[in-house]
């Protein structure tokens, strides 16, 4: 959500009954004011029943911060192999489940998560977090030399991509192709991209990756891809679809995460000159900085569970096979945990926000992700004085994903920085 549109709906938020939020519709998200709203959840009816919708039936929605952190370390009673979002949770299945880390439950997730977390320590990244930080210096450099930009399109967006296809070895020629596809699958960052377009897409990239590991059983050589098209559990290979679908869940999850966190955190830093200027000062740190960065961004506004059992949250009796919802994006804003959660604060400490989520599906990609964030704020803060903005913005349309897809800036140079660069 942006203020832009929290703006038009502000006021009525205060006035609404709490079930007339239909959750499962992109377009809540850029007619409501967001954090009013969860502000009401959270006071009001913190374990809500939402009612059913055209998207499906009914479900539950926590929005306190210490109710989520429950249902996501509580891997007995509640399940991932249902769906994690509200999209496949609402339509009952995923179809990668048992197969796919973030949809895999017990055993079988411990194990290929354990193979995989070779390839994510800070040890076996120090490599591709070198190169995030040359890419992101690059893509900064042209935009803030050339004075303006759009900060989505133009910077932003061929940093987590690039970082991907590094780790799991995708050829230079390829990216593009691949960038193009993950939109149409994933983002819908327009009303008009259909349910069969992004379906085709999907299966498009799964193509890919089944030729690529095939090529890298023949050839392994030091990436994601050839980890998971040798490795073996229990002295068995992982089968095709688990090599695949767990290439692709690299894209899924570190993609557009990491652009929208980005891109929220330009547009916050633009909204908060003092912020900017303790940044630009270096009286803050980055490392402070790109977790209140995340924090406020929380580009997965939710992910959700199914009960495995009747099992009760903050005394509410959730029932066998019902869909709970876990809102991070009011997690996030919890003033229970959070001293002045409303406030933009490079410098909060603590900072414990469930942007990465937590428990047993904590997102594999957090460091590389924070190395992202990081390499962004330190590149920006060192060429760039000031960041203005420079035309209207696009919010994504979504009901998972929050940001924008496109945030047209203005620069003014820092020419000691720049030429430090050089
Ligand atoms: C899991 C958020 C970046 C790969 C998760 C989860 C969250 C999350 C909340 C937990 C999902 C659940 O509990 O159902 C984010 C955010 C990111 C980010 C906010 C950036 C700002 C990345 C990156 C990668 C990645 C860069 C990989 C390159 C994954 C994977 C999982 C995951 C594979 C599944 C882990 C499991 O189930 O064991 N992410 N993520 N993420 N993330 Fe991320």
């Amino acid at each position: 959500m942006t203020s832009a549109t929290a703006a038009l709906g502000g006021a009525d938020v205060e006035d609404r009954e709490l079930d007339s939020f239909d959750l499962t519709d992109p377009a809540t998200y850029q007619t409501t004011d967001v954090h009013a709203m969860w502000r009401r959840f959270r006071a009001e009816r913190p374990v809500h029943r939402h009612p059913a919708t055209e998207a499906g039936p009914e479900f539950w929605v926590l929005s306190k911060y210490h109710d989520i952190m429950k249902v996501y370390k509580d891997d007995e009673n509640f399940t991932s192999e249902r769906g994690n979002l509200l999209v496949t949770l609402l339509h009952g299945s995923d179809s990668a489940a048992g197969k796919m880390l973030a949809v895999t439950d017990g055993p079988r997730h411990a194990a290929i998560r354990k193979l995989m977390l070779k390839s994510f320590s800070p040890r076996a990244l120090r490599h591709i977090s070198e190169q995030v930080v040359q890419r992101t210096r690059t893509l900064l450099r042209n935009a803030v030399e050339r004075g303006e930009a759009d900060f989505a399109r133009d910077v932003a967006e061929h940093i987590p991509i690039a970082t991907i296809c590094d780790l799991l070895g995708v050829p230079e020629s390829d990216r593009a192709f691949l960038l193009s596809l993950n939109k149409e699958a994933l983002s819908s960052s327009s009303a008009d991209t259909s349910a069969e377009d992004s379906w085709l897409a999907r299966n498009e990239i799964l193509l890919y990756f089944g030729e690529l590991a095939e090529e890298r059983k023949k050839n392994p050589v030091d990436d994601v891809i050839s980890v998971l098209a040798t490795g073996r559990i229990d002295g068995e290979p992982l089968d095709e679809d688990e090599i695949v679908l767990n290439c692709y869940s690299l894209i899924i999850g570190g993609d557009e995460t990491s652009r929208l966190s980005m891109i929220g955190g330009v547009q916050a830093l633009m909204r908060h000159p003092e912020q900017w200027n303790a940044l630009k000062r270096g009286e803050v740190t980055v490392e402070s900085a790109v977790e209140e960065v995340l924090r406020w961004t929380t580009p997965g506004m939710h992910f959700g569970r199914r009960a495995l059992r009747d099992v009760e949250v903050a005394g509410q009796r959730i029932a066998a096979d019902d869909i709970v919802t876990l809102w991070n994006t009011s997690a996030n804003r919890d003033e229970d945990v959070f001293d002045a959660p409303g406030t933009f604060d490079l410098a909060r400490t603590p900072n414990k926000h469930v942007s990465f989520g937590y428990g047993p599906h904590f997102c594999l990609g957090a460091f590389l992700g924070r190395v992202e964030i990081n390499a962004m704020l330190d590149g920006l803060r060192t060429v760039a004085d000031r960041i203005e903005p420079n035309g209207p913005v696009e919010p994504v349309f979504s009901n998972f994903l929050s940001g924008l897809e496109s945030l047209p800036v203005r620069f003014e140079v820092d020419r000691a920085g720049l030429a430090g660069w050089n």
